[in-house]
């Protein structure tokens, strides 16, 4: 069951992962924007830990809430916003719950998404996030419908992740900077669909970790 502890435990190596990953980040994002993405999560997530800290004894969505927060204020680009609406909408989805059931897992991750995609405007193959996020979630949702466990769920969630991250390579961007480059954009993974991977990555540690 995931809990208050199971997301503040999921930022905190949030946090740790893009700081880990900030060079792997930023690499990518030198091949097809303007080399900030992992300078641009690192930030992000290190605010994030300071604001959550008062709140991590209270209800999932206030500490969902403070990070988008965290997000949307320390962060300039594109992924900070677009980050920020994915958990402020998530939190808006889960209003006063210590506990969420798979249901609400799953409801997490469709308003988060529908969020970025509000702001954004981005569809699938368009070379972003949401070509990690969207085959994520409907890995999830199949998971649950197939009868798994939490762990099990979440580890089918990243599989399709990784899948959904690496099918951007040979996509041709349509948003953001990337999208500048036009045909050249294709041949190189997405930053951003690359960070979502991480995250996910990051919630089956931290369910892991606390079973
Ligand atoms: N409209 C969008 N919808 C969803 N994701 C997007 C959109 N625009 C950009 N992204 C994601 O943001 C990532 C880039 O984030 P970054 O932190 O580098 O911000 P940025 O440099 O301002 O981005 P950009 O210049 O691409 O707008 C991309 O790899 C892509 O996954
Ligand atoms: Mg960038």
């Amino acid at each position: 069951m995931i809990n208050n502890r199971t997301i503040v435990a999921w930022l905190k190596l949030a946090a740790r992962s893009m700081e880990e990953n900030k060079g792997y980040l930023t690499d990518l994002d030198a091949a097809i924007g303007d080399a900030d993405h992992g300078i641009n999560m690192e930030r992000g997530f290190k605010k994030a830990l300071t604001l959550i800290s008062p709140v991590e004894d209270r209800d999932i969505d206030a500490i969902l809430k403070t990070t988008g927060m965290a997000l949307i204020g320390s962060v300039g680009g594109a992924a900070g916003p677009l980050y920020g609406t994915f958990f402020l909408d998530a939190a808006k989805a889960l209003s006063h719950l210590n506990e969420l059931s798979n249901t609400d897992l799953v409801l997490l991750f469709e308003s988060g998404l529908k969020g970025i995609q509000r702001v954004g405007k981005a569809k699938p193959g368009d070379k972003t996030m949401i070509d990690t996020l969207q085959p994520a979630l409907e890995a999830l949702r199949s998971a649950f419908a197939y009868g798994t466990d939490l762990i099990e769920a979440l580890r089918w969630m990243v599989q399709a992740a990784k899948e959904g991250m690496e099918s951007t390579i040979p996509m041709v961007a349509k948003k953001g900077r990337a999208s500048y480059l036009g045909e050249r954009s294709a041949g190189h993974q997405d930053p951003g669909a690359t960070s979502t991977y991480l995250l996910i990555q990051c919630l089956l540690d931290a369910v892991e970790s606390q079973s």
